[in-house]
């Protein structure tokens, strides 16, 4: 008599193990939609923001005094350029350049600058 209740114990866990999984897959393809695509950055950087800071983020001997972007922390950089774009953080030139940046273009210039490599190091 075992074996039914066991099978039948097993079979709903199964279930829920697929729904699980189900889930799962869904969300990882979600997530996927939005993922920042590091290359799209890249081409960004190289159209409109080396000028500044240097296509690998390294800065540009024109303006010393600009911040270095290569391998600082992605997150900061998406923080950063979504606070120039929305005016919490005030600089005329940045807000200019965050501007016409849509979340996708900011997520992607910050996955590219932040794995760009320079004196910034990410403690981990
Ligand atoms: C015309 C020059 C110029 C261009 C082009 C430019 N930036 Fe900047 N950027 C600056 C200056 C100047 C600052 C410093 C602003 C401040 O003090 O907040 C800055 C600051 C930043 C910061 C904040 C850095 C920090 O350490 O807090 C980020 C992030 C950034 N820029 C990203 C970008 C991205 C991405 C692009 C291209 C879409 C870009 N910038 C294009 C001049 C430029």
């Amino acid at each position: 008599m075992l074996k039914p209740l066991d099978a039948a114990v097993r079979r709903p866990a199964i279930g829920r193990m697929a729904a699980f999984f189900a889930v799962a897959v869904g969300l990882g393809a979600g997530l996927n939609a939005y993922a920042a695509d590091a290359a799209a950055g890249g081409e960004k950087a190289k159209a409109v923001c080396g000028a500044c800071h240097g296509v690998d983020g390294n800065g540009v001997a024109t303006f010393p005094d600009y911040p270095r972007l290569a391998g600082q922390h992605e997150e900061y950089l998406v923080q950063a350029l979504k606070q120039y774009k929305s005016g919490a953080r005030k600089n005329a030139v940045m807000a200019g350049m965050a501007q016409p940046l849509s979340v996708q273009d900011i997520e992607n210039v910050a996955a590219w600058f932040a794995s760009q490599t320079g004196p910034l190091k990410v403690i981990r």
